[in-house]
């Protein structure tokens, strides 16, 4: 058993208090929070676990690991704190606020020999595994193009925009399955609610391999949408994260130029096959990632979603909404002009 603690009780953090209490390899033994109605709930829910409004007396308290569920800002500061106390660490996506702070965190927990994991809870999905296999064994043929919605009315966040929230998510799953950095970001979006916060954006990605992802974004929609596309020259598939069964449809269609027969001739055949819905577990995606954290902790191993992976999400996102940093890109900038919270700002 693995002695557990966590950080955090906003609206995440008792998602994974109630995970920590089931786990089979954590003993939940203590949370910290700067709120005490917070501690007094948890307290009630959970009597035999430790509350703390200060973070080193928690440190202190013979926990192995730390989770960390507290605001984007916070997440550097805690997790450093956290490691150099010879804790293990799992930290809430995103895993910093900048990619140099992200890898800072790294360093830190190669050299002390601590699992570092970024809590990336999509690439545990049963879904989103299921579509990686199907990229992976090449049922998919060349992926061309993929497109990720991701939009509903709210939960307008306190500290960041609608990108560090909502697009984290896309991103990290684009990652996972082509398993390459982006060499091309662009970004654009709105303040359309809040000054100098964004809460509707589109992100572009171009992949050394020639695949290009888009990722829309939005708080401000009236319908939930969890929709994302992947087209590849054999096979088709949506995935649908609202849908109660089926989240996954793999679809027998494409499009293909045949060989003129004569000079000047060319005829695309359409492909229209039959529709599979695999099977997928039911299994809770974030018990399945607390768990993965545990097994990462106990066999010395590296997480799926390790610091390095964390990082490599944190630049992507970078990569889409700095001005500065867009190596070899070719689109103009003015795009990026427009989410420019100053900017934005300027011209509400
Ligand atoms: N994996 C997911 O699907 C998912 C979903 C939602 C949120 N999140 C992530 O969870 C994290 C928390 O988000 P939230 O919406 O719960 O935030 P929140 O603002 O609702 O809650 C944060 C909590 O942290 C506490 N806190 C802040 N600073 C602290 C400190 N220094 N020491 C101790 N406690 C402190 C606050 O009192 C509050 O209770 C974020 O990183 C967010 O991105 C992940």
């Amino acid at each position: 058993m693995i002695k557990t603690g966590l950080i955090g009780l906003g609206y995440w953090g008792p998602n994974l208090a109630r995970v920590l209490a089931q786990a089979q390899k954590s003993d939940f033994t203590a949370v910290c929070d700067l709120d005490p109605a917070r501690l007094q709930r948890l307290a009630r829910q959970y009597p035999g676990v430790k509350t703390f409004a200060d973070v080193n007396r928690f440190l202190d308290c013979g926990v192995d690991a730390v989770f960390i569920a507290t605001p984007i800002g916070t997440h550097h500061d805690l997790a450093r704190r956290a490691l150099l106390a010879g804790k293990h660490v799992f930290v809430e996506k995103p895993l910093a606020d900048t990619s140099a702070r992200a890898a800072e965190l790294t360093e830190i927990a190669s050299s002390l020999s601590r699992t570092l994991m970024a809590g990336h809870t999509f690439v545990y999905s049963p879904p989103v595994v299921k579509i990686k296999e199907l990229i992976d064994s090449g049922a998919l043929g060349d992926v061309h193009y993929l497109s990720f919605s991701r939009v509903n009315l709210g939960l307008y966040s306190k500290d960041v925009d609608v990108v560090w929230d909502l697009a984290v998510h896309d991103v990290s799953i684009l990652l996972y399955w082509l398993g390459e950095m982006p060499e091309c970001a662009q970004s654009f979006g709105r303040c359309c609610v809040q000054r100098a916060k964004r809460d509707v954006a589109n992100l572009w990605f171009q992949f050394p391999s020639g695949r290009v992802a888009w990722c829309e974004v939005s708080w401000l929609s009236p319908q939930k949408m969890r929709r994302t596309c992947i087209v590849g020259s054999e096979r088709m598939v949506v995935y649908d994260d609202t849908e109660p069964s089926e989240k996954v449809r793999v679809y027998d269609k494409g499009v293909s130029l045949r060989r003129p027969e004569n000079f000047g001739e060319f005829q695309l055949s359409y492909r229209m096959g039959d529709m599979v819905a695999p099977h997928l577990s039911n299994a809770e995606p974030l018990l399945i990632e607390v768990d993965h954290f545990l097994d990462c902790i106990e066999a010395g191993k590296q997480p799926r979603t390790g610091g390095r992976f964390g990082e490599d999400v944190v630049r992507a996102i970078e990569m889409a909404t700095d001005i500065g940093w867009k190596p070899g890109c070719s689109l103009e900038d003015i795009f990026d002009r427009n989410v420019k919270p100053e900017l934005a700002g300027e011209a509400a």
